[in-house]
C-alpha cells in the first residue's frame, strides 16, 4: 500500500518535519536552535521546549508546502518517541499523535538512535530508502548526546555492543571547543580549523582504545586538554597554535572511534560498517573511516550529511519501512520514553 507520512522530530535542539512517500523524502524542513543555546554554551531543556512551540506549526507547514501535499492525503504520522530532553520530546510526540487523532490515521513512535541506525542506508536525489539492501553491518553512532556502536544483523534486528561511559564523542568536540574559546556547538568549528592545523602537534590520550570491549571514554581526554591548556596558557593567544590543538583533539577523538569501529567489524566478521549522527559530518572521521574500510576489505556506508545531525526524514524512513512490515504500533494514550535504550 502506497504511504504518505508526515513525521516529526523534537528531542533535543532542532525542530524537525519531514513528508515520505514510498520511502522517498519528499520534503522536509529543520528550524535548528543553535543560535539561542550558543548563549548558554549548551542546550537549555526548557527553551529548547519552548521554541519547539513555537516552530513546531511553520516547520511543518513549510515541509507539506515543500511536498506539495495537504494534512488530508497523509495515510500516517509519526513522532519521535525517545530518547531525548523529555519536555522536547513532548511537543513532538503529543503534536504527532493530536494530528493522527484529528485525521483519524495510525501514529507511529520511533526511537531516536534507531533511525540514526539505519539512516545510511538512505541515498540520492531525493533521499531515497535502500533498506533492501541492508546487510550484516556494524553501526557507529556518534552525536552530542551518545556514541554508540551496534551490531545490526538484519533489518530491525540489532544488538548494543557499546557505548560512551561519560562524555559523547561530541561532547568532547564541544567541551573542549569551549575551553579553547570556541563557541557551542564547537564541533563544525574544530573540524574546519582543524583542516589548517597539524595533528601530530601535540599528543593528547586515546582513551579506551587498547582495550577489549566496545566502550568508550571521553572525558579523560578533555581534561587531559584542561590541564595541558592550563599549563600553556599562552597557545590560546596564537592561531596557528589553536588549529594544531583542534587538529590534535580531533585526531585523539578520530583515531579511537575509526580503530574501535573497525576492530568491531572485523571480530563479528560482517562485511560492512555504517555510520551516522551529528559528527558524522566531520571530514576527518568520514576520511578516516573510508580510509580504514579500504584497507581492510570493508564497504562503508555514511548518512548523508543531511541526515547526520537531527532530523526528521530519518524518522520518517524508519517509521514508513515499519509500516511496511505491520500496521502502526502506536496508541493515542502512549507516552513519550525519554530514557529508551536500543536494544
Ligand atoms: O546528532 P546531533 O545533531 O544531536 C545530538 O547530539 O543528538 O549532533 C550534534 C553534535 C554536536 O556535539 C556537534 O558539535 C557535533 O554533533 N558535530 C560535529 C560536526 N558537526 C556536528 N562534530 C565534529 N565535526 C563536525 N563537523
Ligand atoms: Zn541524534
Amino acid at each position: 500500500m502506497p504511504v504518505l507520512l508526515l513525521a516529526l522530530e523534537t528531542s533535543c535542539d532542532e525542530t524537525s518535519a519531514a513528508l515520505i512517500r514510498d520511502g522517498v523524502v519528499l520534503g522536509a524542513r529543520i528550524a535548528s536552535q543553535i543560535q539561542l543555546h550558543a548563549e548558554y554554551g549548551g542546550v537549555v531543556p526548557e527553551l529548547a521546549a519552548r521554541e519547539h512551540l513555537r516552530n513546531l506549526l511553520p516547520t511543518t507547514q513549510g515541509a507539506l508546502r515543500t511536498a506539495g501535499v495537504s494534512p488530508h492525503e497523509l495515510d500516517a504520522v509519526a513522532a519521535t518517541r525517545g530518547p531525548g530532553l523529555p519536555t522536547a520530546l513532548l511537543v513532538g510526540f503529543r503534536a504527532g499523535q493530536a494530528i493522527a487523532f484529528a485525521l483519524r490515521k495510525p501514529f507511529i513512535g520511533i526511537h531516536h538512535h534507531e533511525a540514526h541506525l539505519y539512516s545510511p542506508w538512505a541515498a540520492g536525489h531525493p533521499l531515497r530508502a535502500q533498506l533492501d539492501q541492508l546487510e550484516p553491518n556494524v553501526s557507529l553512532i556518534v552525536s552530542g548526546g551518545h556514541t554508540l556502536l551496534v551490531h545490526v544483523e538484519s533489518e530491525f534486528r540489532h544488538r548494543v555492543l557499546g557505548g560512551t561511559i561519560d562524555d559523547a564523542a561530541g561532547e568532547c568536540f564541544d567541551k573542549t571547543g569551549k575551553l579553547m574559546g570556541l563557541p557551542y556547538p564547537a564541533g563544525p568549528i574544530i573540524d574546519r580549523l582543524a583542516a589548517q592545523g597539524d595533528p601530530l602537534a601535540f599528543k593528547f590520550p586515546r582513551p579506551l582504545l587498547h582495550d577489549h570491549h566496545d566502550d568508550f571514554s571521553f572525558s579523560g581526554l578533555k581534561t587531559s586538554v584542561r590541564y595541558f591548556l592550563r599549563d600553556h596558557p599562552d597557545l590560546l593567544k596564537n592561531e596557528s597554535a589553536v588549529r594544531d590543538l583542534c587538529a590534535s583533539v580531533q585526531n585523539a577523538i578520530v583515531e579511537v572511534l575509526v580503530k574501535k569501529t573497525v576492530r568491531a567489524a572485523r571480530r563479528l566478521r560482517v562485511r560492512w560498517v555504517t555510520a551516522s549522527g551529528g559528527v558524522t559530518c566531520n571530514q576527518q572521521l568520514r576520511r578516516e573511516l573510508a580510509r580504514a574500510c579500504a584497507e581492510h576489505q570493508l564497504q562503508l556506508r555514511l548518512a548523508d550529511k543531511s541526515l547526520c545531525t537531527d532530523n526528521a526524514a530519518m524518522v520518517g524512513l524508519l517509521a514508513a519501512r515499519k509500516l511496511q512490515h505491520g500496521p502502526a504500533s502506536g496508541t493515542l494514550e502512549e507516552d513519550i520514553l525519554p530514557g529508551w535504550p536500543l536494544s
